[in-house]
């Protein structure tokens, strides 16, 4: 039977970590959130970033826009809020409506504000170890990780999924501790081989229960990034989780495995976005 890695619990931690700094050191953090057009589950997402920020005592400012907003004028908010020295952190809640070239809003954005670490520039210095916000799930993958004492050096780790906001950034932060890391996609040949080869096995590519058991090695740690209802409106991930369960050492459940991550890593880069506009690990 696996461990599960608790990531609501960890989350926890990793706010009240950031709740107590800025208690402690009395800063003034506030966070800029905008949102274009009423997307539902981006309204679900917008809502608890504010929660979170509450939670720690960041102020956020809700920019609520209309979907016929037009790219123009949701890039001067983005350039006004870079002006602005109250504002510490941008996130630009994606997607954008399809009028809108969220490339071009995403590198408006300043580097030194950019939480989300989407920037080309935090991605460039994350990819050649220089400092720099890094995408908050794969940061609160690492994380998970490291406070369930899995270790990443020397180890087989194989991600599937490339995506810019998770994969790629996830393979870089694997290769910071020294993993060795293979990214596999929806063209790999062979998946199953590949994936059974991982000793950590992270998992993002938006398919309901892709990965079974035929697809794990006996005792690898099992990272679920996927989050999908199935046809009872029961969440589940890309991992058939009770069927991986009797192979893995460790699996992260859905929900309450990396989806409370990503805002605890909000948090923790927009505290670092009031000290140092930008950090490393
Ligand atoms: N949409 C889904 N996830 C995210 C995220 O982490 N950041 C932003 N800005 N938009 C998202």
């Amino acid at each position: 039977m696996a461990i599960r890695i608790d990531g609501k619990s960890i989350s926890t931690q990793v706010k009240d970590e950031c709740r107590e700094k800025v208690a402690k050191e009395g800063l003034d953090i506030t966070l800029a959130v905008i949102q274009v057009g009423n997307d539902p589950a981006s309204s679900v997402y917008v809502g608890n970033k504010k929660k979170a920020c509450e939670y720690i005592g960041i102020s956020s400012l809700a920019y609520e826009l209309p979907e016929d907003t037009s790219e123009a004028e949701l890039l001067e908010l983005v350039e006004k809020l870079n002006r602005d020295e109250s504002v510490n952190g941008i996130l630009v809640q994606l997607p954008l409506p399809s009028h809108i070239d969220e490339d071009r809003v995403i590198q408006t954005i300043s580097p030194k504000k950019d939480v989300d670490g989407f920037h080309p520039q935090s991605v460039g210095a994350l990819s050649i170890g220089q400092p720099g916000f890094v995408s908050c799930t794969p940061a609160g993958i690492i994380q998970l990780l490291k406070r369930s004492g899995v270790e990443m050096d020397g180890k087989e780790c194989v991600i599937v999924g490339r995506s810019n906001i998770v994969g790629k950034p996830m393979a870089m932060l694997m290769l910071r501790e020294n993993a060795t890391v293979t990214i596999c996609h929806s063209h790999t040949a062979n998946l199953k081989e590949v994936t059974k080869r991982a000793d950590i096995l992270i998992v993002a590519i938006g398919k309901p229960k892709f990965i079974t058991s035929d697809y794990v090695k006996e005792g690898a740690v099992v990272i679920d990034v996927g989050i999908h209802r199935n046809e009872n409106n029961k969440l589940c991930g890309d991992v058939d989780f009770d069927d991986v369960e009797p192979v893995a050492s460790a699996i992260t459940p859905v929900p309450g495995g990396v989806g409370p991550m990503t805002i605890a890593m909000l948090m923790n880069n927009c505290v670092e976005a009031k000290n140092a506009g930008g950090r490393k690990e």
